[in-house]
C-alpha cells in the first residue's frame, strides 16, 4: 500500500463507516492471529484454505497459531469469550483489516489483503439476510464498482446438506471416469465442489446433477422465499444460482456472492452467508448468524476511480539561508497550528531547488523567509509582495 493507494482506501474506510455505523453496527477488532484450530474447526478441515492457504507457525510455547485467513471464526470466538450473547439481541457488528492466505499472487489476489465485513449474531429472521445484503449492494455501489453482478443460494441446514451430500457423492460416483481428476479425488471429501470445476467434462456431469436447492427442507425453503422476497421489493437485482459453492463449511441455508465482470479471473468481491451452528461449535449458546466480507483491493480496482496526485500544499515555506532556518521552522509551526497544510523547504538547497519544490507540491503559496519580514508570493497569479510580520502574513493568507 503506497501513499497513491491511499485515497481509494480512505474512501472506502469512510463510506463503510458511514453505511454501518447508523444502521447499529459496531466496530470490532480481532487479534490477526489465533489458534490455529479455530481456523481448523471454524473453516473446516476439507477447505482449501485449511488445506494449503493458512500461514502457520509455532510460538515460542510450542503451541500452534494462524495468521487469521477471514474473519467470522474469530467474531464468534470473541462473541462467547465475551459473553455477547447475554447484550440485546441481535448483535451487529462490523470490521476492517488484513487477512491472509497462501495462495498463487496474481492482479486483485494476494497474501495479504484487506477486508471490509459484517456479521449479525443472534436472528435467524430473513429481514437479517436482506438487511446484510442490501447493506452490502449499497457499500459497494457508493464505492463506484462496476459491473456488479449477485448470486444466491441456499444450502439448507446440516442435515439437508448430509443427506443431498450422499445423494450426490452417489450420482457422481456413478459417473466417475467422465469428471476431471481433482473432483475425482475429491468426491468424498467435498462433493459439492465438483460444481466448481472448470473442466468441460465436469461441467456436463454437473448440468444434470441433483440440486440442493430442490431438496431444502418446508422451513429452509420458506426461508429462502423470504429472503428473495425481500430483495425483490428492495429491488435488489440477483440471480439464483444452485451452483453456488463458497469456499468454507460453516454456511447453512442463505449464501451470497457480488462479483464484478470488470475484474478479471479473480472476480468476487464480496460474499458471504448465515452460519447457524458456528457459534455453538465454539461452546456458546445456539445463536444463529449471518454475514459477509469483501475484499478492499478488488472493490479499489473493480471500482477504477482516477484520483490524481495526491493532495496540494497550501503554503511553502522557501528558506534561503541557513541562518534563517529558526525562523523558518517557527512560522511553519504557526501556519501547521493554524490547520494549514504547510511544508518547509530545507535551508541548505538552493531557492531554484526550494522554488522547484514548491510547484511540485502544488502550493498555493511560498513564503519566502527574509532577513526582515517575509515576501509571499502567489503561485497561480505569480506575483510578490513584501509582508512585514507573521501575523499580517496569517492574515493575508486568509
Ligand atoms: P471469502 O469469500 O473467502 O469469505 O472472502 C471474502 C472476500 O475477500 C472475497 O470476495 C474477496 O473479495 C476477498 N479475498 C479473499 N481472498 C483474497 C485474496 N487472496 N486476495 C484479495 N482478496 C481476497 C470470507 O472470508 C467469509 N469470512 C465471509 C463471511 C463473513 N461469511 C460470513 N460472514
Amino acid at each position: 500500500m503506497l501513499p497513491e493507494d491511499a485515497p481509494a482506501r480512505r474512501d472506502l474506510l469512510s463510506l463503510s463507516s458511514a453505511i454501518l455505523d447508523p444502521a447499529e453496527y459496531g466496530y470490532i477488532e480481532t487479534p490477526v492471529f489465533e489458534d490455529t484450530e479455530l481456523f481448523a474447526r471454524g473453516v473446516g478441515e476439507s477447505t482449501d484454505i485449511v488445506q494449503k492457504e493458512m500461514f502457520t507457525f509455532d510460538d515460542m510455547g510450542g503451541r500452534s497459531l494462524t495468521l487469521r485467513p477471514e474473519g467470522t471464526a474469530p467474531i464468534c470466538r470473541a462473541y462467547v469469550e465475551h459473553g455477547m450473547h447475554k447484550r440485546p439481541q441481535p448483535v451487529r457488528l462490523w470490521y476492517w483489516g488484513p487477512y491472509f492466505r497462501h495462495e498463487a499472487p496474481q492482479a486483485g489476489r494476494f497474501r495479504q489483503f484487506t477486508q471490509v465485513g459484517a456479521e449479525v449474531l443472534g436472528s435467524d429472521d430473513p429481514a437479517i439476510d436482506a438487511e446484510v445484503i442490501a447493506l452490502l449492494a449499497e457499500i459497494l455501489q457508493e464505492a463506484g464498482a462496476r459491473e456488479l453482478r449477485l448470486r444466491l443460494s441456499s444450502l439448507g441446514t446440516a442435515d439437508t446438506r448430509r443427506e443431498y451430500s450422499e445423494e450426490l457423492k452417489k450420482y457422481l460416483r456413478e459417473r466417475q471416469d467422465k469428471l476431471a481428476p481433482d473432483v475425482q479425488a475429491r468426491i468424498d471429501a467435498n462433493p459439492l465442489r465438483a460444481f466448481d470445476s472448470s473442466d468441460a467434462g465436469t461441467q456436463a456431469v454437473m448440468k444434470e446433477a441433483p440440486t440442493l436447492l430442490d431438496r431444502l427442507a418446508p422451513d429452509d425453503a420458506e426461508h429462502f422465499g423470504e429472503v428473495r422476497g425481500l430483495l425483490d421489493a428492495a429491488g435488489i437485482g440477483y440471480e439464483v444460482d444452485p451452483a453456488l459453492v463458497r469456499g468454507l463449511d460453516y454456511y447453512t441455508r442463505t449464501v451470497f456472492e457480488f462479483t464484478s465482470d470488470a475484474l478479471g479471473a479473480q472476480s468476487g468481491v464480496g460474499g458471504g452467508g448465515r452460519y447457524d451452528g458456528l457459534v455453538e461449535q465454539f461452546g456458546g449458546p445456539p445463536t444463529p448468524g449471518i454475514g459477509w466480507a469483501a475484499g478492499v483491493e478488488r472493490i479499489v480496482l473493480a471500482a477504477g476511480r482516477d484520483y490524481g496526485p495526491v493532495s496540494a500544499i497550501s503554503v511553502f515555506v522557501a528558506v534561503p539561508k541557513e541562518e534563517r532556518r529558526r525562523a523558518g521552522f517557527q512560522l511553519w509551526r504557526r501556519l501547521r497550528r493554524s490547520e494549514r497544510s504547510a511544508l518547509m523547504g530545507e535551508p541548505g538547497r538552493s531557492m531554484k531547488g526550494q522554488m522547484k519544490q514548491a510547484d511540485r507540491v502544488g502550493a498555493r503559496w511560498t513564503v519566502i523567509v527574509e532577513e526582515e519580514g517575509f515576501e509571499l508570493k502567489d503561485m497561480q497569479s505569480g506575483e510578490q509582495r513584501p509582508v512585514a510580520s507573521e501575523e499580517e502574513l496569517l492574515e493575508a493568507l486568509k
